[in-house]
């Protein structure tokens, strides 16, 4: 039996739900290729952050207007400015390449938190011929000073500001810390959001003890990580239009994790620690694995599957919600102490 492993994206039809996420490298022609040759359905681009596109504006300002006052106070704001110079160009040149040679759908991606004239870039992403634009909202609400409602109004302008500079499908990758996220995703979707990526992983930093420093930490994800994003894959399926895309993005790394994000409503399954660990042939593995399962238990296609455990169609609704939380803490059984 051959089995279907087409999905639809954003509105994009792609012939695998397996997807490469943001990461480093994915920018690079070659790695596009190996991901692409190895099946993916859509290959997603590491992000442009806005103070990047930010630094570029005042580098272009300070050859306008080399010498003066602004510039100089400008560069106070952003020390780091050398380190940006040129990026966002760069990562246009970069998408033309790649999208040059692909043959799946391309994802560019933007991270910012506010509104400004880098807003451009989203039209620039799309001429360079991006097939869809991931808006990344990574932010840490740390203001005490801005409510919940102060900090969601400001994510939902923006993003209405982004769709309106372009006409490809606009995803946005959430964080999983508002406070009420059902409502922020509905209004998100009314604001232009085509789809989710679920969820921004947050890099949380170390401290060093001896050189009493804050230390950033980047550390690849485990299969656990995924048991959030399925939860709210699950609530928000039934409780958005079909025409909402959803992705899983934490944890995901075989054959039934794929499955498991099928199940609760996924259309795409994202991939980013699993690829940096076994190289971008692990997404060939991960459709081996997907094929078998899907073959054993006689499903035909990934469409057949999809949705089958989401919180409208589980025997236990609540399992997803606060039910759970009881039966959980009461399953917990001490394990003897080993000798
Ligand atoms: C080294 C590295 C670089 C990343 N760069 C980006 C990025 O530029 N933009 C973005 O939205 N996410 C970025 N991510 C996050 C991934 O796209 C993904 O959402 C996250 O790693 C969780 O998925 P995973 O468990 O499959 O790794 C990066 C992750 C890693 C590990």
């Amino acid at each position: 039996m051959t089995v279907d492993l087409r999905t639809r994206y954003l509105g994009l039809d792609l012939r695998s739900p397996i997807v490469a996420s943001a990461a480093p490298h994915n920018g690079e022609p070659a790695i596009a290729a190996r991901l692409e040759r190895a099946g993916v359905g859509a290959i997603v681009l590491p992000s442009l952050f806005e103070e990047e596109i930010v630094a570029e504006e005042l580098e272009l300002n300070r050859s306008l207007e080399q010498g003066t006052e602004h510039f100089a106070e400008a560069l106070d704001y952003f020390p780091t400015i050398d380190r940006f110079e040129g990026s966002a160009e760069r990562y246009l040149d970069g998408l033309e390449r790649v999208k040059k040679q692909a043959g799946v759908p391309i994802v560019a991606s933007l991270n910012a938190t506010t509104i400004g004239g880098w807003i451009r870039y989203a039209r620039r992403i799309q001429d360079a011929g991006a097939d869809a634009l991931e808006l990344n909202l990574y932010r840490v609400a740390a203001d005490p000073r801005r409510a919940a409602a102060d900090v969601e109004a400001a994510d939902l302008d923006l993003i209405a500001s982004v769709h309106a500079a372009i006409s490809i499908p606009l995803a946005v990758k959430l964080s999983p810390f508002y406070s009420a996220l059902a409502h922020f995703a509905a209004a998100a979707a009314k604001a232009g959001a085509d789809g989710f990526v679920l969820f921004n992983r947050f890099y949380q930093p170390d401290i060093d003890i001896e050189a009493l420093d804050v230390i950033p930490r980047i550390e690849l994800s485990q299969p656990w990580e995924m048991r959030l994003p399925v939860r709210w894959i699950a609530i928000l399926r039934p409780q958005l239009t079909a025409g909402t895309s959803l992705a899983l993005s934490s944890g995901a790394a075989s054959g039934t994790d794929v499955v498991k994000a099928l199940m609760v409503g996924a259309d795409v399954v994202m991939m980013t620690s699993a690829l940096l660990r076994r190289g971008p042939e692990h997404v060939a593995t991960v459709e081996a694995e997907l094929r078998t399962w899907l073959t054993e238990y006689d499903y035909h296609s990934v469409g057949q599957l999809r949705g089958s455990a989401s919180q409208a169609t589980a025997d236990d609704p609540a399992a997803f919600e606060r039910a759970n939380y009881l039966r959980t803490l009461r399953s917990w059984r001490t394990p003897t102490p080993s000798s």
